[in-house]
């Protein structure tokens, strides 16, 4: 076995952003907007840079409407018949919104994305879980021809700039990037791979062009904008959550005393209620408190970030990516990070 890499793999609470003299005097100077895309194509256009995951516990037309409103964007996850993700990406279009749909990389995979641009949805997404996947990277290339420039192709995930490259070779607009990170996944634990997320995406960003190539997409283990402005720093150009997203008004499913479902893709629950078989779990079930309308989780989100901005001195996403700066922290410190006053 050879080692992979000898720089220090960083994850979230290894770092801490440094602040900067700022004359930011407030934090409604402050923009959000980022754009994901391959420099100027198929771009879209975000005034937040948070995208709600495919997953059957987060994200539905009700989520991807309200994501929209508060300037992020939702994808539908596909655990349904095609007919029923046709409808949901209608509802949400019928009221202007842009949406994205996924797909899988086999069997049925271009009709399904036929369907769901002709029913509005400005994005597909190749949802697999390894898209270091040959199946993956072919999968990219197929729609491609299919759709041209007319679709914005989003794909993942992966952890290195290898995984990275090869997708955009076959044509994708933006990367999901970050394997086994996620709140819900036990892929690390199952098969002993993974890249803590914001390792990964600092390794790909040392090889790219930040403003150029395909949107870096950070996913998963964002708990809060804190970390979402860790990865942004990094240089992706949104983050995508899940867990953050769940367990409020516009996540489907039930509230049962004060708590909603929330669970993986690869759980044995999704996968049998999706898909009707199981295979290969890597993931897990669990139910988090009800919090009320996801607006409020979206407006404090928008204010942390903004918060984050201003402690770097800078006014957009670009600048904050191009000055930010950060400290490696002991173990020690996340003591003193955390809320301790009730110790
Ligand atoms: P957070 O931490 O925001 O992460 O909840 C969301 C991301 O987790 C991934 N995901 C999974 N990964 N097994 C996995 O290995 C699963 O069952 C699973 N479900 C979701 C996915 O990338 C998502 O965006």
């Amino acid at each position: 076995m050879k080692q992979f890499s000898k720089k220090e793999n960083l994850s979230f609470d290894d770092i801490l952003l440094v602040p900067q003299y700022s004359d930011i005097t407030s934090r409604k100077d402050v923009s959000l907007r980022t754009a994901i895309g391959r420099g100027t194509k198929k771009s879209i256009g975000l005034d937040l840079p948070l995208i709600a995951a495919p997953m059957d516990t987060v994200c539905e037309w009700e989520m991807a409407s309200a994501m929209r409103r508060s300037g992020g964007l939702g994808i539908i996850h596909r655990y349904m018949p095609i007919d029923k993700q046709v409808e949901q990406i209608r509802l949400g279009a019928a009221s202007g919104r842009v949406l994205g749909g996924s797909v899988g990389a086999r069997g049925s995979f271009i009709s399904d994305a036929q369907l769901l641009v002709d029913a509005g949805a400005a994005l597909i997404l190749v949802d697999v879980a390894n898209g270091h996947s040959q199946i993956a990277i072919d999968a990219v290339k197929h729609l491609r021809n299919v759709f041209g420039e007319q679709v914005h192709i989003m794909a993942g995930n992966v952890s290195t700039w290898d995984g990275y490259a090869r997708l955009c070779d076959a044509g994708v607009d933006s990367v999901r990037v970050g394997i086994g990170g996620g709140s819900a996944c036990t892929t690390r634990v199952v098969s002993g791979h993974g890249v803590p997320t914001l390792a990964s995406v600092m390794s790909i960003l040392e090889k790219i062009d930040y403003k150029l190539d395909p949107a870096v997409i950070a996913d998963g283990g964002i708990r809060n904008s804190g970390d979402a402005a860790k990865a942004l720093a990094a240089g992706a150009k949104a983050v995508m959550v899940g867990r953050l997203l769940a367990g409020t008004d516009e996540s489907p499913g039930e509230i049962v005393d004060g708590r909603k479902v929330f669970r993986g893709m690869a759980s044995r629950e999704a996968q049998e209620e999706g898909r009707g078989s199981v295979s290969g779990v890597e993931g897990i079930a669990t139910t988090i408190p009800y919090i009320g309308p996801v607006k409020n989780v979206l407006e404090d989100f928008k204010a942390g970030l903004s918060s984050a901005l201003s402690y770097t001195g800078v006014d957009n996403l670009v600048d904050f990516h191009f000055e930010s700066m950060y400290n490696r922290v002991s173990s020690n410190s996340l003591n003193e990070t955390k809320p301790h006053a009730k110790e």
